[in-house]
């Protein structure tokens, strides 16, 4: 019997009353199968996702999950693993009866990713659920394993035939990185795009699940004001951080092959850029929205070995601070060769070479142990033409300023300048806020419920199409090269900066005179 995951009849939640109506596009029937299910991106935020969805009554009428990973394990203990995982992270305390209705029928499979009997089993596994459905279900595959899997995983689907179904979709969900070099990014592309369509494969950069990204297209698409702003002529820059007080925890094997550009700037931070930088789509369908972003990708010039000096910045945190307590510097975490040159912070200053931008520097920057976690967009518009106040009026005058928090605090703030209350005129900046959380009082689904049920409904407006993974891998590619130690030119020592800080002086150089980076 196939499980029914939607949420048990007669203990329906209210619905959110701002979307009651709305029509939602339904689910087919689906069995998704999570390669890579004890890792921890299953147990930390898939699982919690699926069970969310589930308590929504999001998920399929007829929804099945099977895990695939190494561990040799019964069914039922991989159930367990299971409630156990949704149990600790679920943003929500999970309800039992839920818990069991999405799990009750769970199937687990052992084996190595190159193993054939692997998918044999998945084989027949599926063919017993359709056999009780009764009808056909379509199948999700989601790779969430080591990167190296993802050829070996895609290849096999096709060899066992499980990547077709006469009656049916078939989709492969495809985990970041995607590749760590732009010529193994195309290799991957070529290898699975000779087994599926593009249509068919959903490539997870989990910051487009994000509702306040989202929210970025709506705030410049569904609002008339902003965008007769949007351009060169009353931009002056613009600033993304994505901050974090964390360090790299237990990751050091995938972290020190990776480094910050890698892990944030080729990926989340150049889709924050995109969503900045985008012309209004037509419509907003997958294909339509991703050709806005890619030729966004394709507006910024490709960094050359002269230019790299001088628009980025790499770093690596040292001892310090966290939360109140000292923390070691990168050198000494766990697993971390003493002689490592991986990056952990990294800053960029980039042009969009188009019409709208040509002059507006971007400027990125990412690092783990800052002084806190933020994730945001500053956009400082011109300063005023002429100031008519007197001399000490006008000194606290401030370019307007308009901040996109991401996390934590969504919301939207507009730097504005205004009279101090009195006889004289003096000017000081003040804000206006608008912050999700009490706007509309309720909370926002994790990312990861949102891309899980969008790629089983086929829709790939929030993934990454194969020609806009290349594109960020062509702008971050040369860098990654430049700061290689095979490279002839690679600068001396590494930068700097202390746990728990502002991150490293040197990423002054980037800037424009006059321009400054926000305080974390
Ligand atoms: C992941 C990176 O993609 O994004 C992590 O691998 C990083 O290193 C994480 O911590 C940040 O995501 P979020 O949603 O917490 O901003």
């Amino acid at each position: 019997m196939a499980v029914t995951a939607g949420r048990p009849t007669g203990q329906e939640e209210p619905e959110n009353p701002l979307v009651a109506g709305l029509e939602r596009l339904p689910v087919a029937p689906t069995t998704l199968v999570i390669f890579g299910a004890s890792g921890d991106l299953a147990r930390r935020k898939l699982l919690p996702a699926l069970y969310n969805l589930a308590h929504e009554g999001a998920l399929p009428e007829r929804f099945n999950l099977i895990g695939v990973s190494r561990k040799e394990k019964e069914h039922g203990e991989f159930q367990t693993e299971c409630m156990e995982a949704i149990r600790r992270f679920s943003r929500r305390p999970p309800r039992e009866d839920v818990l069991e209705t999405l799990l009750e029928n769970v199937k687990y499979v052992p084996g190595t990713f190159d193993d054939d009997g692997v998918y044999a089993e998945l084989g027949t596994i599926l063919d017993g659920f359709e056999r009780d459905a009764g009808e056909p279900l379509n199948r999700a595959f989601y790779l969430s394993t080591a990167p190296t899997f993802f050829p070996v995983i895609v290849e096999e689907l096709g060899r066992s035939k499980l990547a077709q179904h006469d009656t049916a979709e078939v989709r492969v969900i495809i985990e970041k990185p995607f590749g760590t070099t732009l010529e193994e990014a195309r290799e991957l592309n070529r290898r699975v795009l000779s087994i599926f369509e593009e249509p068919q494969v959903f490539r997870i950069d989990h910051y487009l699940g994000k509702e306040t990204v989202q929210n970025m297209m709506a705030f410049r698409f569904a609002n008339g004001m902003f965008e007769p702003l949007w351009n060169r002529n009353y931009i002056d820059s613009v600033q993304i951080t994505a901050a974090e007080d964390l360090g790299i925890g237990t990751r050091a094997d995938y972290y020190d092959s990776a480094g910050a550009l890698r892990d944030l700037i080729q990926n989340h931070m150049l889709q924050l850029l995109c969503h900045v930088a985008m012309e209004p789509p037509v419509s907003f369908t997958a294909e339509e929205v991703r050709n806005e972003k890619v030729k966004v990708l394709q507006s910024i010039p490709e960094p050359t070995a002269v230019e790299i000096p001088r628009m980025a910045v790499r770093a690596q945190y040292g001892a310090g601070h966290a939360g109140g307590d000292g923390v070691v510097g990168y050198l000494e975490e766990e697993g971390v060769p003493k002689d490592s040159i991986t990056e952990t912070y990294a800053a960029l200053r980039l042009e969009v070479d188009n019409w709208r931008w040509a002059g507006v520097p971007f400027y990125l920057r990412t690092g783990k142990r800052l002084a806190r976690k933020v994730t945001e967009i500053a956009v400082t518009l011109k300063p005023v033409p002429h100031l008519a106040f007197s001399q000490a009026g006008s000194l606290g005058v401030q370019p307007n300023q308009l901040v996109l928090t991401l996390q934590p605090n969504e919301g939207v703030s507009l730097r504005l300048g205004a009279k101090i209350p009195g006889t004289r005129m003096i000017i000081r900046p003040v804000n206006m806020e608008f912050l999700y959380g009490t706007a509309f009082l309720s909370q926002s689904p994790e990312a990861y419920e949102r891309l899980i049920t969008d790629a089983m409904r086929g829709d790939a407006t929030l993934f990454t199409r194969n020609d806009e993974v290349e594109a960020q891998w062509r702008i971050c590619d040369p860098i990654v090269k430049y700061w290689s130690p095979a490279h002839p030119q690679t600068p001396g020592p590494l930068a700097q900066y202390e746990a728990g800080s502002q991150g490293p002086e040197e990423a002054e150089s980037l800037l424009r005179e006059g321009d400054s980076w926000r305080a974390i």
